[in-house]
């Protein structure tokens, strides 16, 4: 089966640190679906994705079980990135490879045989400059991106080269990347996305919300209309603190004539 022919994905329960089993029976991840995990630290939300991307078969920490397309995947799917339909990028992902961003680019369009290479360099790098605010050049070094650049443009190459289906994004959002626009960019592409993340924003913009403790899922929250009011609210508190934090950024003094604590209210 091709990687392009995936329908969903399927998580099959584990165990949690004390060896008891997680409350829910199976979570089916279909095309297009956004889902979030939120959980404290330690709590196992890295661990989560990460059973995902290697399409653990009891073979992990968690005991849990992935299957493609309601079968366990194929040997070939397992072993090579180039069959895989997901990518995973991680707080730490860094590229080590001494090469420019154009040149890294081409290698992947090759790899992945595709056509129209020049453009889709150009139309990557533009993708990913309008995920963070520091732009990416072709010319520039791999190794000298920034956390938030490298980031933008591996969501990018994801999206535009990989064309992975899946992404699984493992606190992403304190790179400096514009969240919103990865969010609707993500919906646009119908490209499924599992977000492990602490902000409200994001949290909130997806279907469904995953909630682990102990090292095991404990909730599975589809909140449907019921938040939509708060999402709105949270937008606009977030556009407040960026805002704020450019200006201390820029070396502003903030006056008591901001009246922040005003301007942002207390939540209904
Ligand atoms: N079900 C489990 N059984 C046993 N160990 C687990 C389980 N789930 C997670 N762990 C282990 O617990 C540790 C913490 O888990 P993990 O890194 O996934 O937490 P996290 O929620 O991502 O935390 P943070 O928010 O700090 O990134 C890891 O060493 C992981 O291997
Ligand atoms: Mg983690």
């Amino acid at each position: 089966m091709h990687r392009d022919q995936m329908s969903e994905i399927t998580v099959l329960p584990g165990t949690n640190r004390n060896g008891k089993r997680e409350g829910f029976d199976q979570i089916i991840i279909r095309p297009g679906d956004t889902l979030s995990i939120v959980g404290p630290t330690g709590s196992g939300k890295s661990a989560f994705i990460n059973d995902i991307e290697v399409l653990a078969q009891a073979d992990t920490v968690t005991g849990r079980r992935i299957l493609v397309n309601g079968v366990p995947p194929s040997d070939e799917m397992a072993r090579d990135p180039s069959k895989k339909p997901i990518a995973l990028i991680t707080q730490s992902t860094r590229v080590i490879a001494d090469l420019d961003v154009s040149r890294f680019l081409e290698l992947h369009i090759e790899a992945r045989k595709q056509t129209h290479i020049k453009d889709l360099i150009e139309n990557t790098i533009a993708l990913a400059n309008e995920f963070t605010g520091e732009q990416i050049t072709r010319a520039m070094s791999m190794t000298a991106l920034s956390g938030g650049q490298t980031r933008a443009l591996l969501i990018a190459d994801a999206i535009l080269i990989g064309r992975t289906p899946i992404l699984l994004l493992d606190e992403v959002e304190n790179a400096g990347i514009f969240k919103e626009r990865v969010i609707s960019c993500i919906k646009e592409c119908r490209k499924t996305v599992i977000f492990v993340t602490h902000d409200p924003y994001l949290a909130l913009s997806t279907d469904r919300r995953i909630v682990m403790s102990n090292g095991a899922v404990v909730k599975v929250l589809e909140p449907r209309e019921r938040e939509r009011a708060t999402i709105a609210r949270v937008s606009e508190i977030d556009d407040l603190l960026w805002d704020l934090r450019e200006r201390i950024r820029s070396g502003d003094l903030i006056g008591e004539e901001d009246a922040i604590d005003e301007e942002i209210g207390v939540p209904a």
